[in-house]
């Protein structure tokens, strides 16, 4: 059996994972979404809690896809699971610089490790955590943004700043 994770930040979980997190699912027998608790490049906004709560919402009848925290090295969460196969989604060259550098150190720190890169789908490729935090902090519409599951409850969290 074949486990792959699918790393990230995941603050908050948007319809481009979502769609990345669908569609390895389809490709791999199991898969683990991994939610890094401190990520390297920005603090997040929402609390791990909160993080893992919008994923497992978002992701409820997906039969072969967990979702589980991880503090420290990705490759270790990934060796401690046995997955073989780190995803991660590309929407654009300004990715890629970034991804190449993550796909080349997790090797090197774990060599039985393969990243395998998902494209973005077109109607994605402009979407990010930051992008809607700052349509959600404005008041601004998240339909086709984040998973239907947790619209209101990202709605309600901005509202009363509950992070
Ligand atoms: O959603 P993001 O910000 O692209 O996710 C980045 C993440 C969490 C996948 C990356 O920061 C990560 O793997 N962090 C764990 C620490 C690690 O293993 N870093 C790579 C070796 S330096």
């Amino acid at each position: 059996m074949t486990i792959a994770v699918c790393p990230g930040s995941f603050d908050p979980v948007t319809m481009g994972h979502k769609d990345i997190i669908v569609r390895a699912a389809r490709m791999y027998e199991r898969v683990i979404v991994a939610v890094a608790e401190s990520p390297s490049r920005k603090a997040p906004l929402f609390s791990l809690e909160k993080r893992l709560k919008f994923l497992n919402s978002s992701l409820l009848g997906l039969d072969n896809v967990g979702v589980a925290g991880f503090d420290g090295l990705l490759v270790e969460f990934a060796k401690a699971k046995k997955a073989s196969v780190i995803i991660k989604g590309l929407r654009a060259m300004t990715d890629f610089e970034y991804e190449f550098q993550m796909a080349q150190i997790n090797h090197k720190l774990y060599p039985e490790i393969e990243t395998v890169f998902l494209v973005a789908r077109p109607r994605y490729s402009f979407l990010s955590s930051s992008t809607v935090k700052e349509v959600a902090v404005y008041g601004g519409c998240l339909d086709d943004l984040v998973p239907e599951e947790i619209r209101g409850d990202i709605i309600r969290c901005f509202r009363e700043k509950e992070f």
